[in-house]
């Protein structure tokens, strides 16, 4: 395929693979293989796509530039498939599409100042097709799913990736069985999996549990493993690296920060923006920081616990994590206690000279609240991103002004009940009853905002308006 489009980068894919992360193993496997940690030694797996260094990068982002203008070819109007160049698939593969990606990015001032800076910008992965970013990924899994002759795709979630393998899969025609802990996901979410015609098993446990599960599952040869431990996934996620870069006018900004999980996001923006510095396309990386939500934080505790010489990337990184067992937040998308991809996203976190930090319930909430006020909105685990970065600014990691980005993960309405309860006062802990026997700590809203109810008539009307002016 080397050589076919004008100014393409050269890839050489006959030679790309599936990589064990683990130096010292170093196994590789073809792209084929249905794998999702290395048979030889258990750790988590990569693509290595074998992307060669254009001759001239400036024609290869114009080319990009003009594709999502007036897009040629089908697949082209997705904000995935333009970027084929850096991905590790021919040509001519079954293109599985939503038209996800091509999410806007958002200035937020009132954000910004709310953390102290000058300028914030909202990258707001929550407008792609089935509202969360898990779709960009979701359409490259899905198609390799369907280039492997997998007839069902499975997958554990916290509401998200369920909802978006649910519409991939019925797409590409694959049956889709999705694991969500019972009780512990979001109404709308569950919906729309329902939606998409996907076989939804309720587990009685926690989404570790699922994943231990799927884990076990994906050795059955007819099943398809759709989380982000699937090294495809991090493949159509990293493109979310390329948009932004394009949308900054290939301006790195100064910093990127995420929420974690499952630490697959974070995952796939360290080696998007790793791929960009190696072929050339940008000067220098942006410092990548994940947030996570106090209750459900092993990454950020493995951070505060790192010498200066491991954050600086002098000694090596740990090799263990210490799982928390029974995570706890509201922000139920990121109620994840032993993520899978740790390893792999906290290299990346390393390398850019990024952090790992955790913030509180109320934290996330008015941080929630407060991009709410920007006319953007989010679901709660993507709040965390100003939450941290308002942190990080009275910590000095982050400067005044500096070129900020956020990456929402999810629409505001993919968790109504939170939103609401938030501005009724009435979101607290106890909402979590099932794992936590303790009593409600209500979480007060600073910005709350109640509906009124008022007579049905205009002086009423007029003189509440007045109250709140
Ligand atoms: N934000 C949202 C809205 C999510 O749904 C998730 C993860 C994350 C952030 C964290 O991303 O796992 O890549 O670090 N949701 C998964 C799911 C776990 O099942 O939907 P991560």
């Amino acid at each position: 395929m080397a050589g076919k489009v004008a100014n393409a980068i050269e890839k050489k894919i006959e030679k790309a693979a599936q990589r064990c992360i683990n130096a010292a193993c170093g196994a590789r496997y073809g792209l084929r293989e249905r794998i999702y940690v290395c048979p030889r030694c258990g750790e988590t797996l990569e693509i290595d796509c074998q992307l060669m260094r254009p001759s001239d990068p400036a024609a290869l982002r114009e080319r990009w530039a003009a594709t999502k203008a007036g897009p040629k070819l089908p697949r082209e109007a997705s904000g995935v498939w333009r970027f084929l160049d850096m991905l590790p698939f021919e040509d001519d593969a079954p293109f599985v599409t939503l038209f996800e990606g091509n999410t806007p990015l958002f200035r937020a001032p009132r954000s910004a100042k709310y953390c102290g800076l000058a300028n914030l910008r909202l990258k707001h992965q929550g407008y792609n097709p089935t509202g969360s970013f898990k779709d960009t990924g979701m359409a490259a899994a899905i198609t390799q799913a369907a280039i492997s002759g997998a007839r069902t795709a499975v997958c554990a979630s916290t509401g998200n990736t369920a909802a978006s393998l649910a519409a991939y899969a019925a797409r590409a025609d694959l049956q889709a069985a999705i694991l969500l802990p019972r009780g512990q996901v979001s109404a709308a979410k569950l919906a729309q999996s329902l939606d998409y015609g996907a076989l939804v098993l309720e587990i009685d446990g926690n989404f570790d549990d699922c994943m231990r599960l799927i884990q076990e599952l994906g050795d059955d040869p007819a099943i398809y493993v759709a989380n982000s431990i699937n090294p495809f996934r991090i493949e159509g996620q990293k493109t979310v690296a390329f948009e932004l870069m394009e949308q900054c006018s290939w301006r790195v900004p100064d910093h990127v920060v995420v929420p974690g999980g499952n630490m697959g996001n974070s995952t796939a923006l360290g080696k998007g923006f790793q791929e960009l510095l190696d072929m050339g396309l940008i000067r220098r990386l942006p410092k990548l920081s994940v947030i996570q939500a106090e209750g459900a934080a092993p990454v950020a505790r493995l951070f505060a616990n790192l010498s200066a010489a491991q954050r600086n990337g002098e000694e090596e990184l740990p090799e263990k994590l210490e799982a928390v067992e029974n995570p706890k937040t509201l922000a139920t998308a990121i109620k994840i206690g032993a993520p899978v991809s740790w390893k792999k996203a906290l290299r990346g976190v390393v390398r850019s000279g990024g952090q790992v930090i955790a913030v509180s319930e109320q934290e996330i909430a008015d941080a929630k609240a407060m991009i709410g006020r920007d006319s953007i909105g989010c679901e709660p685990a993507s709040a965390t991103t100003v939450a941290g970065i308002k942190k990080l600014a009275a910590s000095g990691h982050i400067k005044q002004g500096e070129d900020v980005v956020a990456v929402l993960t999810g629409h505001a309405l993919k968790d109504p009940d939170y939103m609401s309860s938030y501005h009724r006062g009435t979101l607290g802990v106890a909402a979590d009853a099932k794992e936590s026997a303790a009593p409600a700590k209500a979480i007060r809203g600073a910005f709350e905002n109640a509906p009124e109810r008022v007579a049905a008539t205009k002086s009423a009307i007029l003189a509440s308006l007045k109250q709140r002016q």
